[in-house]
């Protein structure tokens, strides 16, 4: 029974099924499990945060199903001490590690027996286990309470649950979590409350791919911003964070008319720390969003326009392999795209992508070859090292490209359907090819399609999209080389997105009192702008400028996101390595392990 030609009653029916028959799971590379052997259906998790430790104990329970009955349970684990393996009755299980890979971890192979429907795996986190970053008091806001929190993208969830950690491998999940008192745990799930032993209870019915299963735990207040969306951040920040995020509501309501029913119940985002490694984490429920983004006039809300839109594009129809990362955000790029545009019209929407289609363009004349291809071969690789302008832009380039052909009308249709024909599936790249050849055949016919997915460099048709915003902006940089003073120049009503465009066309080669007069009149320096303050440290490196030397330093002490550290230090390198070098070996153990694996290899 194919799902896709069911009617959407009987749909919306079978996903409440989680475990509907399905194809055989695509292999993939990076995760040692043999699902199609034996598979995880369900992880129920009972954890007890040690803040003093940093360490996280307890069990995790899998529910199996086993179309091999032969064959043992292999689940992923990286940098974890496996204390003892038991079926449901209690009775221990044989079980073995596997040697370690630097990548991916090591294998643990149960041996189960003939009854075995589930299995409890006793085991604890180490300082090693990559995806928790504990945060002590002094890199939170309010320099009370410590602070925790996990990131699961792309193979990280196995350094603190051991499980079939592949974007194919769909489970639902609960949890119960023990925590020291005055903190409160958050996760990519329904909240069920607190225990009578005082555990907190979390529980997802949808199936989920492991990378989605996320905590945090610190110091929380949460403030309401519509009926089902809500904003928690630490108590000092929850009120700036809910005026930042006012739009919130209004956007899963553009989402669902655009792209179909929003089928996870809320839509809550949470307000890290400043060391979240990332702009935002497309979480279940529970986006993750770096504070970053409370710039005080909402102009950097894009970022809760793609996490949501995950809601859609990777969270029910979701990669199946890291080669096919492109569906999860190139989807998504395309999808924020048209929420910013029913929120704040076209010509906002349209500047916003352009600055990344500058963005691409400028990384694709770096690239190898390989990393600029849509479909990527990551044999051999970390999934992380396909992470680029490449699977985002390029990826929503090659929407933007297919709409052209068909028309809004019938792309839109086809888009929804096509969420609707895979929700809480996981998808390939050929999956992708056959449902357009299906649905759009002159769309597959008019487009080269194999270019676009497995050739590197932008195709000759990728669109190029053009605003009056950033024409307006290119005019007064040309004035300003030309010889206009900053003061003259027509900015009065520039957005971020302009201002980003104004700093990055500004020629290499300013003066010191260049640079002084556009800090004097723009107050670049001072902004409260995280976006703009990045752009204008680097090019304050570049030039020697000495006056923003303390922001940058700050910067960098207080914000861990890896977008803006990693050109901000490339930058240093290049300027002053010694510097950079100092600046990072002060700053490093405040980084997650996320960041300083790109930095490792940009300082050394
Ligand atoms: N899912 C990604 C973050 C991610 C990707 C984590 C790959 C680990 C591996 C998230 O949705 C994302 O793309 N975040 C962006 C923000 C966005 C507005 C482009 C980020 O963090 O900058
Ligand atoms: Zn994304």
């Amino acid at each position: 029974m194919r799902l896709h030609v069911l009617p959407l009653f009987l749909l919306v029916a079978c996903q409440a099924l989680p475990h509907a028959p399905a194809r055989p799971i695509v292999r993939d590379i990076h995760s040692f499990a043999e699902p199609n052997r034996v598979r995880v259906t369900h992880a129920a998790l009972e954890l007890a945060l040690d803040f003093a430790k940093k360490e996280a104990s307890g069990t995790v329970t899998l529910a199996l199903v086993r179309p091999d009955e032969r064959a043992p349970l292999v689940v992923d684990t990286k940098e974890l001490v496996i204390e003892a393996v038991t079926g449901a009755s209690g009775t221990p299980r044989r079980w073995t590690l596997g040697a370690p890979d630097e990548k991916l971890g090591q294998a643990l192979s149960i041996e189960l027996q003939g009854g075995d429907s589930s299995v409890r795996i006793r085991y604890r986190t180490t300082e090693r286990s990559e995806a928790m970053q504990w945060l002590a008091p002094a890199q939170t806001a309010g320099g009370a309470q410590p602070f925790l929190f996990t990131q699961g993208q792309s193979i990280l969830t196995r350094s603190w649950i051991p499980l079939q950690d592949s974007p194919g491998v769909r489970i639902t999940y609960e949890a119960r979590i023990r925590c020291p008192q005055g903190l409160t745990p958050v996760m990519s799930a329904e909240r069920q409350g607190q225990d009578s032993l005082g555990a907190w209870r979390f529980k997802l019915e949808q199936p989920i791919p492991p990378y989605l299963i996320a905590l945090a735990c610190g110091e929380l207040a949460f403030r309401e911003l519509s009926p089902r969306c809500g904003v928690w951040a630490e108590p000092s920040v929850v009120e700036k964070a809910a005026w930042e995020l006012a739009d919130t509501e209004q956007m899963v309501q553009a989402a669902e008319t655009l792209f179909g029913p929003y089928r996870w119940g809320r839509y809550d985002l949470i307000v890290l720390p400043p060391s979240f490694p990332f702009g935002g984490m497309e979480n279940p429920t529970l986006t993750f969003a770096t504070p970053t983004i409370l710039a005080g006039d909402r102009s950097l809300v894009a970022l809760v326009a793609h996490e949501l839109a995950h809601s859609w594009s990777g969270n029910l129809a979701t990669n199946a392999t890291w080669s096919d990362f492109w569906l999860n955000e190139g989807f998504t790029v395309y999808c924020e795209n048209r929420i910013m545009e029913v929120l704040y019209g076209r010509e906002r929407a349209a500047t916003e992508l352009v600055l990344e289609i500058d963005k691409l363009k400028a990384e694709l004349a770096t690239q190898e070859p390989w990393q600029q291809v849509l479909h990527t071969d990551l044999r051999g690789k970390h999934p992380d090292d396909g992470f680029s302008e490449v699977p985002y832009t390029k990826g929503a380039l090659f929407l933007v490209r297919l709409e052209s052909v068909v028309g809004r009308a019938r792309w839109d249709k086809f888009l929804r359907g096509w969420f609707d024909r895979h929700a809480f599936q996981s998808v390939t790249t050929q999956d992708f090819l056959d449902d357009l050849a299906r649905e759009l055949p002159e769309a597959a016919q008019q487009v080269d399609l194999a270019q676009w997915t497995e050739q590197p460099g932008l195709p000759a048709d990728a669109p190029s999209p053009k605003t009056k915003a950033l024409a307006a902006v290119d005019a007064e940089v040309a004035a300003y080389v030309g010889g206009k003073s900053p003061k003259e120049l027509a900015s009065a009503d520039w957005t971020t997105a302009q201002w980003l465009r104004f700093l990055r066309g500004l020629p290499e080669t300013l003066s010191a009192p260049q640079m002084g007069a556009l800090d004097m009149a723009f107050h670049f320096t001072d902004s409260g702008n995280s976006e703009i303050v990045c752009q204008w440290c680097e090019l304050a490196i570049a030039h020697g400028y000495g006056p923003a030397d303390e922001r940058l330093e700050r910067f960098l002490r207080e914000v861990g996101r890896r977008k803006f550290i990693k050109p901000l230090y490339t930058a240093l390198m290049k300027a002053d390595p010694a510097r950079a070098k100092k600046l990072y070996a002060e700053n490093r153990a405040r980084y997650h392990s996320v960041a300083t694996g790109t930095l490792d290899g940009i300082v050394k």
